[in-house]
């Protein structure tokens, strides 16, 4: 491989690094913004919201039920019985997307 081969190569996986870092980060402020009074801002609830019901989003079990699919519609919908509000009317795609990445890497373990 050439070398300017490999500085583009390593120029585009620090971009992609980036970007990913930087996806991350937004969902944490959105994070802290709108679940952590319910979740708590390391994913472990409070008593208070514990006992109305607010999931600890540190636990690999809930991570290994939910799909990115679920976590996303749990995020946009609420709960159905309506503990949990719905985020939908005040979250873009992006602001989403960067949402579940950021609930995903609260798990206390890797999951994937
Ligand atoms: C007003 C309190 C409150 C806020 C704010 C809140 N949640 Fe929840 N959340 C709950 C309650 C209560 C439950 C349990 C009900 C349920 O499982 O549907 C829950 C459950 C969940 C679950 C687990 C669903 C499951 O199937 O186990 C996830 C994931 C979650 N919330 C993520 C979030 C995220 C991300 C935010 C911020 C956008 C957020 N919550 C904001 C109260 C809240």
């Amino acid at each position: 491989m050439s070398t300017r081969t490999m500085v583009a190569l390593l120029a585009f996986v620090v971009a992609c690094d980036r970007e990913a870092a930087n996806g991350q980060r937004s969902g944490e402020r959105v994070y802290h913004e709108l679940c952590a009074s319910c979740h708590g801002a390391a994913g472990v609830p409070p008593d208070g919201a514990r006992a109305l019901g607010a999931k600890d989003l540190t636990a690999p079990e809930l991570h290994e039920r939910l799909t990115d699919g679920a976590l996303r519609r749990q995020i946009r919908d609420g709960s159905r019985d309506g503990r949990m509000p719905a985020f939908g009317g005040v979250l873009d795609a992006t602001k989403l997307d960067a949402l579940v990445l950021h609930v995903r890497s609260l798990s206390r373990k890797e999951i994937r």
